[in-house]
């Protein structure tokens, strides 16, 4: 078990240069279960003036952290790794409470962050720098010679959001680390426990003092003053576009990784094999309720096979089991009642204008019902709006061509799925989609985590994905030998 980062038995604590300590304004944030209201315990609300502390700790230890060797800060990234998968069950229960996420999901996200941070471990010997001779470039013959390394960028800011507060952490926290950055991290307000546990997991592993400082408040309240903090070397955040946006507007000229949000589609073809198909599309889209930034939150099908395709989805999430994250049901209450009011919001745009209700439309507070709209048009909010919650318009289409339109419109360039017999065709539509990733007949998701993870337009910047982001953690340096 944990040694003690708890005051008492649910007041957290924030970890500063090796210590776990309070907000000495004493303010606290309560932290409500959004299955049933209940406490789940308190975290820090760190005011601005305390920042200055986490990011100077961080700073002062960041050169001692990259002077150890590879080697040994990949040992303790696996022994972070080891813990982690120690604590699974504690930490899972936590990911329950906190975030309403099933038991079987948040033990299969705390298996694949353990996965995440042995491949990061090992892959960060791997990201190695190249040496160039003078001669291939006229006029400097045989004379020099470029030796080319990877050197950290200082201390990484590490943002996450609240439906990964445990595998989105840390796949911005261990490549920072592999990398011999410091992290200041800053979990979701709703996740912070859970994001808590995975600080005291690199610390147990041997993260020196001030290497990884965790630190808890409102985004709102102390995000601007973090992110504009002239100690911030580069910006790792994951989570909505519109904070991403205001980010990006408030860093100074610092590198940015940003995962923001999506609006995935799921293109369906005459030639889609209807079964699998609706298969991957009711996994794609209802999976945590819908709350990953990669749902499938749109299908343009050719009209032609839309009441097939219908007819194979509708049983589909008429089996999903909606309740309790205790009960490991499929669909669970969302995050908060502000989201379930947003999808309901949508919802109601939908009906308002036309859009045919198959199922769904039921809430019970923040536990929204699956729902499925057939024949949504592009002048409904549903068809552009991120419902982040388990809601998915059938919007029918003529052709590809109207497809791709309709795909491309969006503001979202996230990932999008294609679902067809003819893989020449598939390649031929992925070329057009303005995205990070095309899935061909599967539904759209981030894994498996060496992949590339890219977000476009506002979807994000920059490449996640374990080699891509310990490279954006990091920069070349390069020494230039002079022969004689
Ligand atoms: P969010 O509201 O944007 O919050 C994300 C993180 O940013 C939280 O830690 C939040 O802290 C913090 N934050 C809020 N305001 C900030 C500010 N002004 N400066 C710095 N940090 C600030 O997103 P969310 O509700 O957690 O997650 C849902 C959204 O994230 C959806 O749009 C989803 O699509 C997107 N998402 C994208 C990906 C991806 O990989 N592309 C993955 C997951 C989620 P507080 O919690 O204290 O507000
Ligand atoms: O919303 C989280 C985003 O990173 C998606 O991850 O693995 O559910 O596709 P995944």
């Amino acid at each position: 078990m944990f040694k003690c980062i708890f005051k008492d038995q649910n007041i957290y604590k924030c970890l500063l240069n090796g210590a776990w300590v309070e907000s000495k304004s004493g303010k606290r944030e309560k932290i409500f279960s959004p299955v049933d209201g209940s406490l789940v315990g308190e975290v820090q609300s760190m005011t601005k003036e305390e920042v200055d502390n986490f990011v100077s700790s961080a700073k002062r230890a960041q050169k001692d952290w990259a002077n150890k060797t590879l080697n040994e800060r990949a040992d303790i990234i696996h022994r972070a790794a080891d813990i982690l998968d120690r604590e699974k069950e504690v930490i899972a229960e936590i990911l329950v409470k906190e975030i309403a996420k099933n038991k079987k999901s948040s033990l299969s996200e705390v298996a694949r962050t353990v996965d995440f941070m042995h491949f990061t471990a090992e892959e960060g010997k791997r990201v190695v720098g190249e040496s160039i001779a003078s001669d291939s470039f006229p006029g400097f013959g045989k004379k020099k010679i470029s030796i080319v390394n990877r050197v950290p960028l200082g201390v990484v800011l590490a943002i996450s959001p609240f439906n990964y507060p445990v595998n989105l952490s840390a796949s911005k926290i261990a490549p920072a680390l592999v990398a011999g950055n410091s992290v200041v991290f800053k979990p979701p307000t709703q996740g912070a426990i859970s994001g808590l546990y995975l600080a005291q997991v690199f610390c147990e592993a041997g993260v020196p003092a001030g290497v990884l400082n965790a630190i808890t408040g409102q985004g709102r309240e102390i995000g601007d003053y973090l992110v504009g903090h002239p100690g911030i070397n580069m910006i790792a955040f994951t989570g909505s576009s519109k904070v991403g946006m205001h980010i990006s507007k408030v860093a100074g000229m610092i590198p940015l990784l940003l995962e923001l949000g999506g609006k995935d589609a799921a293109i369906v073809l005459e030639d889609a094999d209807i079964e699998s198909t609706a298969k991957e599309i009711v996994s794609g889209a209802f999976s945590y309720s819908g709350q990953r930034c990669t749902a499938v939150k749109r299908v343009l099908v050719i009209d032609k096979v839309a009441d097939k395709l219908i007819s194979a989805i509708l049983p589909l999430i008429n089996k999903l089991k909606v309740g309790n994250p205790t009960n490991d049901c499929d669909i669970t209450p969302l995050i908060s009642n502000e989201a379930a009011d947003y999808v309901q919001e949508l919802i109601e745009d939908a009906i308002n204008k036309n859009a045919k209700l198959l199922v769904g439309n039921k809430r019970q507070n923040n536990l929204v019902y699956p729902t499925l709209f057939d024949n949504v048009t592009v002048d409904m909010r549903l068809a552009w709006e991120e419902p982040f919650g388990p809601v998915l318009p059938i919007m029918r289409v003529k052709d590809e061509n109207e497809a791709i339109k309709i795909a491309n419109d969006s503001e979202y360039g996230l990932q999008s799925s294609i679902f067809t017999s003819d893989i020449d065709k598939a390649f031929e539509i992925s070329a057009q989609l303005e995205v990070g990733t095309v899935q061909v007949n599967s539904k759209t998701e981030r894994g498996p985590d060496h992949f590339p993870f890219i977000g476009v337009k506002s979807s994000g910047m920059g490449t996640q994905g374990i080699r891509y982001s310990i490279e954006a953690m990091s920069r070349s340096k390069a020494t230039v030998i002079n022969l004689k």
